[in-house]
C-alpha cells in the first residue's frame, strides 16, 4: 500500500529537516506518494500568499500532511497560517508527547502525553479595546469561548489515545476555582466523559498553578495530560523543557477527518542552511504520522532508531552538544531503521 501525504518542507531550517526526514522514512521500506506544496515564506515568494489554494487542496483531499515549521511575521502581517490551518481543518487535538531521551540530565524517566484543545478557549481571537477619555486603548477585553462539544470530543479524544497506548491514568487541568464558567464546565464536561471509562484508565484533575509546580516537582505523576488550549500551550513547553528543549519535541494536530504531523520548533532562521538543524524533533513527528497511518511497526522503529542514536551511540547535533551535521545524524537514524 502507497500512502498519499501532503508534504510542506516549509521555512527556514524547514527544508533540511524535512529532506532527513523524508531519507529515514524511506528507510522504513513503506511507500509514500508525496505530494510537495508551498506556504509560509516560500508560499508568499511562489504564490502570494502564505497558505495557498493549492495546499489546502492538497490536504483535503490526502488528510494527512507532514509539514515543516513556517515563518510567521510578528505583530502586522499575514495571520499566523499554523492556525489558519486549525480552522479549516477543525484539528482540535493538539497532541505532543515528552520522553526523556538523554539520560543525566534534570529527570530520568520521563514519558509524558500533553492533549491540548487546539481551537478553542481564549485564542478564539474574540477581544476588543475599550476606549476611555482620549486613551483609545484604556482597556483590553479578550472572551474565552469553551463550547460542552469541544470538552467532551478534546477529553474523550484523550482517553480513547490512553486506551489505545496503554496509558493508565488521565489528568484533566484547569482553573475551575477563578474561572468558574470557561473553566468550570471544560471540568464538569471531562468528569462526565471520565466516567465513561471508569475501571479502564484513571483520572483526576489538577488545578493548573499546581499542576504547572508538580510537574518540576514529581513529572512521573503524570501520564496523559488534557488542558485547554491556552494552558496546554504553556505547560507543553514546560514539558518539553523537562527533557532537553525545543530540539525533541514532537507534536500533531489532529482533527476528525484530518491529521497535520510537525515539530514543535520554528524555523530557526539564525541555524538555517548551515547544516547545524537537529532533524530529531520532525522524525518523530513522523512516527507519530506512522502510529495514525496504521503503520504502528515502522513508527516504533523509526522512534527507537531516534533515541539510541541519540542515547547510546552519541551522535549529537550542535543543539544537544555534539558535531554531527543534520545529513550525518539522518544517515545514522536511517541505518538503525534499515536495521
Ligand atoms: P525557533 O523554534 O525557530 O528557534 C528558537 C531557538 O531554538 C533558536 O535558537 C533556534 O536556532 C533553536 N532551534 C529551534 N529548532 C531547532 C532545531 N531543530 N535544531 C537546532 N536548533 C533549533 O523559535 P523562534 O525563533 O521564536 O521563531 C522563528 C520563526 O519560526 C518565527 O517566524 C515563528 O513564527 C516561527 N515558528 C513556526 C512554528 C511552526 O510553524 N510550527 C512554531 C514556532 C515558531
Amino acid at each position: 500500500m502507497t500512502h498519499r501525504v501532503t508534504l510542506i518542507p516549509g521555512d527556514g531550517i524547514g527544508p533540511e529537516i524535512t529532506a532527513a526526514t523524508i531519507h529515514v522514512l524511506e528507510a522504513t521500506g513503506i511507500r509514500f506518494s508525496w505530494d510537495q506544496q508551498a506556504a509560509g515564506a516560500e508560499g508568499m515568494e511562489r504564490r502570494g500568499e502564505p497558505l495557498p489554494d493549492p495546499a489546502i487542496e492538497s490536504i483535503r483531499s490526502t488528510g494527512v500532511a507532514l509539514k515543516g515549521p513556517l515563518a510567521t511575521p510578528v505583530g502586522p502581517g499575514h495571520r499566523s497560517v499554523n492556525v489558519a490551518l486549525r480552522m479549516e481543518f477543525d484539528l482540535f487535538a493538539n497532541l505532543r508527547p515528552v520522553k526523556t531521551i538523554i539520560p543525566g540530565r534534570c529527570y530520568e524517566d520521563i514519558d509524558l502525553v500533553m492533549v491540548r484543545e487546539n481551537t478553542e478557549g481564549l485564542y478564539v481571537g474574540v477581544e476588543h479595546f475599550v476606549a476611555i477619555g482620549d486613551d483609545p486603548r484604556a482597556v483590553a477585553e479578550s472572551t474565552a469561548v469553551v463550547t460542552r462539544l469541544g470538552c467532551e470530543r478534546i477529553v474523550r479524544y484523550a482517553f480513547e489515545y490512553a486506551l489505545e497506548h496503554g496509558r493508565k491514568l488521565v489528568t484533566l487541568v484547569h482553573k475551575a476555582n477563578i474561572l468558574k464558567m470557561a473553566s468550570g464546565l471544560f471540568l464538569e464536561a471531562g468528569r462526565a466523559v471520565a466516567r465513561e471509562y471508569e475501571g479502564r484508565i484513571g483520572f483526576n484533575d489538577r488545578i493548573v498553578d499546581n499542576a504547572a509546580m508538580q510537574l518540576v516537582l514529581h513529572p512521573q505523576q503524570f501520564d496523559v495530560i488534557v488542558t485547554t488550549n491556552m494552558f496546554g500551550d504553556i505547560l507543553s513547553d514546560e514539558m518539553a523543557g523537562l527533557v532537553g528543549g525545543l530540539g525533541l519535541a514532537p507534536g500533531a494536530n489532529i482533527g476528525p477527518k484530518t491529521a497535520i504531523f510537525e515539530a514543535v520548533h520554528g524555523t530557526a532562521p539564525d541555524i538555517a542552511g548551515r547544516g547545524l538543524a537537529n532533524p530529531a524533533a520532525m522524525m518523530l513527528s513522523a512516527s507519530l504520522m506512522l502510529d495514525y497511518l496504521d503503520e504502528h511497526e515502522a513508527a516504533e522503529r523509526v522512534q527507537d532508531a531516534v533515541i539510541r542514536s541519540i542515547r547510546d551511540d552519541d551522535v549529537l547535533t550542535h543543539d544537544l552538544g555534539g558535531e554531527a551535521t543534520t545529513s550525518e545524524f539522518a544517515d545514522h537514524v536511517a541505518k538503525m531503521v534499515r536495521g
